[in-house]
């Protein structure tokens, strides 16, 4: 079949649409409305107990109020659909991550949140309109919770005693994020490309993730760990 390259404007035209396009959009639909409210209820709310001062739990406290904006979004997608969120999918192994430290928390926002970005960055310009505008209008705030991430690994790297600390976290959650792109050449991943809904292939978007994740490491002499052997073919490949 040739690529989709129309757009669908709601809920009424993608009744129309094959069945195949249809299970595309929810899929995605309902991984994000259960991954953005487990990530805020692992995360963001108990990390208000961790932040150090009161100006990073007012932050903490507006990144926690965005994520469960962000569910309530494609929670609202998924019903104008007539779909339910909750339909059996487990939500991302990341979110198994026992964070229990600060300096997790920032690690966690400044690698966990950019892969988010990154699949943003396609659905910003996905066929299915209405999953369009929310990415777009969940973007700045992930921007803004990479950011802060990003900001606590600077403010804590200021002492070279929390180096260890931030050097093990990243060890940590970073090979945890790969698996958020899903498998190398999945029928799934095909599908998405088929219908307009994302651009780039997993593998694409985990190297681009890989490289992004790189150049954070590098501005912060932190070391990359290596690679997993899941992802050695797909991620050594220059
Ligand atoms: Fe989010
Ligand atoms: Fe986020």
């Amino acid at each position: 079949m040739e690529k989709f390259t129309g757009t669908v404007a709601g809920p009424e035209a993608l009744k129309t649409m094959p069945e195949e396009y249809q299970n595309a959009v929810a899929k995605i639909v309902v991984s994000h409305a259960i991954n953005e409210l487990t990530g805020a209820e692992t995360f963001d709310a108990p990390a208000n107990r961790l932040a150090p001062t009161p100006r990073y739990k007012w932050l903490v406290s507006r990144v926690a109020m965005e994520e469960y904006g962000h569910h309530l979004l494609f929670a609202r997608l998924a019903k104008g659909m007539g779909i339910d969120w909750r339909a059996n999918k487990r939500p991302l192994t990341l979110f198994d991550y026992p964070m229990v430290t600060w300096v997790e928390f920032g690690v966690l926002k400044a690698l966990g949140d950019l892969a988010e970005i990154i699949q943003l960055e396609d659905l910003m310009e996905c066929s299915y309109l209405p999953l369009r505008e929310v990415a777009i209008k969940t973007m700045p705030e992930e921007r803004f919770h990479v950011g802060l991430g990003q900001g606590i690994v600077r403010d804590l790297l200021q002492n070279p005693d929390n180096r260890p600390a931030v050097q093990a976290a990243f060890d940590q959650v970073l090979p945890n994020v790969l698996p958020f792109f899903g498998k190398a050449n999945s029928l799934n991943n095909a599908l998405f490309q088929r219908w307009g809904i994302k651009r780039r292939t997993n593998s694409e978007m985990r190297r681009e993730y890989w490289r992004r994740a790189e150049a954070f490491a590098r501005e912060h002499q932190l070391a990359m760990p290596a690679v997993p052997e899941a992802y050695r073919s797909e991620l050594m490949v220059q």
